[in-house]
């Protein structure tokens, strides 16, 4: 604990969405956003992610009203939707989490900063996360992620179990009957990276594996150089479920980490990357 919320804030950190005060050039931004993306993501994104973008309704026109996207949700798989002023400290997101309550952000990006942008909005946390949520099994897992965070930080692993949201929530890829498919919200919510994520040359694709992700660094200031790959959200529930995390993270203790890309011999590759992006961008940097 330790943080206090900032004022106007519940004790949990929520806030009303206070959907009215968005205005109408917020509303068409949302719009050209979502119009942007939806016009990428077939054949591209998760099909469950997808069907929740439907049933959602997050196409219906401007940023979402909380309590009426809550409603559908709730009738769904049982979460909410709370808005919140900004990030928020980690134990409070993950017992919103192991509540079935996703918070999101509170403001929409500038028109400026379309591309990129240092903070989520609420683009990224409503039309990047929500959808995903609709689905049950999911939605199961970020509960399961809350509780698994919360203790976590019983036994100073935090920034090894951040890894696996880092790597299946934000930035996960999932094999399909049709071809890999982009789920995570840092990518479906990015124009750039839902291409570089799926075609480029440059990322390792690794087949996903628990312990490997918890032991893999990663990189917040550019694309990923490696996405893991699982082979079905009924996959991913079942080992995060079945997993006594205390003992591994005591034998991870141990292990050194990997780089973002690292390769390691039993490594299930289904891409080897050329790094060629990262190089340029490094190259770019003068570094
Ligand atoms: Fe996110």
């Amino acid at each position: 604990m330790g943080d206090t919320p900032p004022e106007g804030a519940a004790s949990d950190w929520t806030v009303p969405q206070r959907w009215e005060q968005f205005t109408a050039a917020e509303h068409a931004l949302w719009d050209r956003l979502y119009a942007r993306q939806t016009k990428l993501l077939p054949g591209r994104a998760a099909p469950e992610f997808l069907a929740g973008l439907t049933s959602l309704g997050l196409g219906d026109g401007g940023i979402p009203d909380f309590r009426r996207l809550s409603e559908r949700l709730m009738r769904l798989t049982g979460w909410e939707v709370v808005a919140v002023p900004g990030l928020v400290p980690e134990d409070v997101f993950f017992e919103h989490l192991a509540n079935r309550r996703f918070v999101a952000g509170n403001f929409l990006r500038r028109p400026e900063q379309i591309d990129y942008l240092e903070e989520p909005d609420v683009f990224h946390d409503v039309f990047g996360h929500v959808p995903l949520l609709a689905n049950p099994v999911f939605a199961d897992y970020m509960q399961a992620y809350g509780e698994g965070g919360l203790r976590s930080m019983q036994f100073g692993a935090l920034h090894k179990l951040a890894r696996l949201y880092w790597y299946t929530v934000e930035f996960g890829l999932i094999d399909t009957p049709e071809g890999l498919r982009i789920y995570g919200a840092g990518i479906v919510s990015s124009k750039g990276e839902s291409l570089f994520a799926l075609d480029d040359p440059s990322p390792n694709r690794i087949g996903f594996d628990l312990r490997r992700v918890l032991r893999t660094r990663y990189r917040i200031d550019d694309y990923q150089q490696a996405y893991f790959v699982i082979p079905s959200f009924e996959a991913l529930l079942k080992t995060t479920l079945e997993t006594d995390f205390a003992p591994l993270y005591a034998e991870l203790e141990d292990l050194a980490d990997i780089g973002p890309v690292d390769i390691l011999a039993e490594d299930k590759v289904i891409a080897r990357g050329t790094q060629a992006y990262a190089l340029e961008a490094a190259d770019r940097a003068g570094l």
